[in-house]
């Protein structure tokens, strides 16, 4: 069993930014599972489904190979055998993996995998269901959170960088709107572990976090 540590939370909280820095100064191998469920989402799209039409997505399920590989210590999403990294981050991608995964077939099919990658060697694995269900053993377990304001302040910021316009107002919402679907879905959802460390980001520099985290590993 490798040393394991788990970070939930909800969109924006700034998880993936953590976890990779906190791979990189133990040397754990940062396991994304939105990344998954994202990889998911586009085989359901390339099928042309729509996100209400269950029966044909856990149809879509039963021929869906999702792989993970490291080249350069990045973790790369397969689909089938096609490297579909590049557009994981599309916006009708994260929609789709917001309303596809709580379908409890959907999370059937990425749980073998999450918790493969986690016995084989050291990770630090996000997500939303990770302290509580996926690896309820995790030697470490943070829940990660910060208000709606800061996450959607950072979106907005994010975009604007790349220069896409967006309306800080419609981000917000989008926040909330996904907040409430993956706290409120009847599987696995989004919830602080009984055993978890609340981190919240709002007030703090990234730096902060890293080093509140890293003084929680052995
Ligand atoms: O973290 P993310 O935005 O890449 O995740 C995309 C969606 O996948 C998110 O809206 C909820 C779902 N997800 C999940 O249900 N369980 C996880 N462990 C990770 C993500």
């Amino acid at each position: 069993m490798g040393y394991n540590v788990a970070i939930d939370g909800p969109a924006g909280a700034g998880k993936s930014t953590i976890a990779k820095l906190v791979a990189k100064e133990k040397g754990f191998v940062y396991v994304d599972t939105g990344a998954m469920y994202r990889g998911l989402a586009v085989h359901f799209l390339d099928r042309g489904l729509r996100p209400e039409e269950t029966d044909k997505i856990i149809e879509a399920c039963g021929d869906a190979q999702v792989t993970i590989k490291y080249e350069e210590g990045i973790q790369q999403v397969y689909l089938n055998g096609t490297n579909i990294t590049a557009r994981l981050r599309d916006e009708e991608v994260g929609n789709m993996a917001s309303k596809s995964s709580p379908i409890p077939q959907v999370r059937e099919k990425l749980l073998e995998l999450q918790q493969g990658l986690a016995r084989e060697q050291d990770v630090i694995m996000d997500g939303r269901d990770i302290g509580t269900c996926v690896l309820p053993n995790a030697d470490v377990k943070v829940y990660l959170t910060a208000s709606v304001e800061t996450r959607a302040k950072r979106r907005y910021d994010e975009l604007v960088e790349k220069g896409i316009s967006c309306s800080l107002d419609e981000i917000a919402k989008d926040i909330k709107e996904r907040d409430e679907r993956d706290m409120t879905r009847d599987t696995a959802p989004l919830k602080q572990a009984g055993d978890a460390v609340l981190i919240d980001s709002s007030c703090m520099s990234v730096k902060e976090v890293v080093e509140a985290i890293l003084a929680l590993c052995r």
